[in-house]
């Protein structure tokens, strides 16, 4: 029997228990497939894919095509976890028009369950015209990537009275506005306690701290595959890195040396096989 996708009720009643939700980034068919056999509940196709898959200095160059592309890969192995994917810049700020049909491309193109967009109370719009059109938003608040020059690079949010005053209400009006789940990158643990205690609905922390209603990271940085650099907020849990390289050159040697396809690796035939296949 095919195991039964996650939902969102189900997601919030995890908070509502008191019980963890934990979410990770996936790109493509082989990482979504282990990413859903390992039980997490959320696959995030975050735009992050820009970076570690595709070379990009930054997400704002990623496209909607790339988006689906990769979020279609995602969808096809995804059997129990819930898929987001991540809307990529200027995909949703340009008008409301737009902003539904980009995401319905996700949902209906794609195959995912639901969109993310980064931003705080200014994009409340734009999650109620989503969520009104019938597909659920996650939002993301905090350090939004797409805009980061903005705000002046990749830093902390909401270490002053304002702007963590800002972040609470932010959270609040994007709660307002439908969203069922709200990503916050990068603020300090003490501000993400406070917006998850003051929320209904749940909080995922990536540089959060702990007091959030789950948490999620990005799938290259917890196996070691992405080494252009490592956030402080990263746990690595393996380092895979070493390993592949280790035994690409292996393979290299070995082919060179004439090690490689040995006989076990080797489709023989029978001498009178042979004999048929190249008479006289
Ligand atoms: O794109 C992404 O991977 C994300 C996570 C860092 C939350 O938005």
């Amino acid at each position: 029997m095919e195991p039964k996708k996650i939902t969102i009720s189900q997601l919030q009643q995890k908070k509502e228990k008191g019980q963890k939700i934990t979410m990770m980034t996936a790109y493509d068919y082989s990482s979504a497939n282990f990413v859903d056999q390992a039980g997490i509940d959320v696959i995030l196709v975050g735009d992050s894919l820009g970076m570690v898959m595709l070379g990009y200095n930054s997400t704002v160059p990623v496209t909607m095509d790339e988006m689906v592309h990769h979020c279609k890969a995602v969808c096809r192995i995804a059997k129990s976890s819930f898929v987001i994917c991540d809307m990529p810049f200027l995909s949703y700020q340009v008008s409301i028009e737009k902003a539904i049909e980009n995401a319905g491309r996700l949902v209906k193109e794609a195959g995912c369950e639901s969109v993310k967009l980064e931003g705080g109370s200014e994009m409340a719009p734009v999650v109620k015209a989503i969520v009104d059109a019938g597909i659920p938003v996650c939002a993301h608040i905090g350090l939004t990537p797409q805009t980061a020059t903005k705000l002046s690079g990749f830093k902390v949010q909401g270490k002053d009275a304002e702007s963590a005053r800002q972040l609470i209400k932010s959270a609040k009006d994007l709660e307002e506005a439908g969203a069922f789940m709200i990503v916050m990158e990068c603020i300090p643990e003490v501000l993400s306690a406070r917006i998850t205690n003051e929320l209904h609905i749940p909080t995922i922390g990536i540089g959060a701290g702990k007091e959030c209603d789950g948490q999620v990271l990005v799938y290259h940085d917890l196996v070691g595959l992405f080494e252009r650099f490592t956030p402080k907020f990263v746990k690595q849990y393996v380092n895979l890195a070493p390993q592949i390289k280790g035994a690409l050159i292996k393979y290299k040697e070995e082919v060179e040396a004439g090690t490689f396809p040995g006989p076990e690796h080797s489709f023989a035939m029978k001498a009178e096989e042979v004999s048929k296949l190249y008479p006289g």
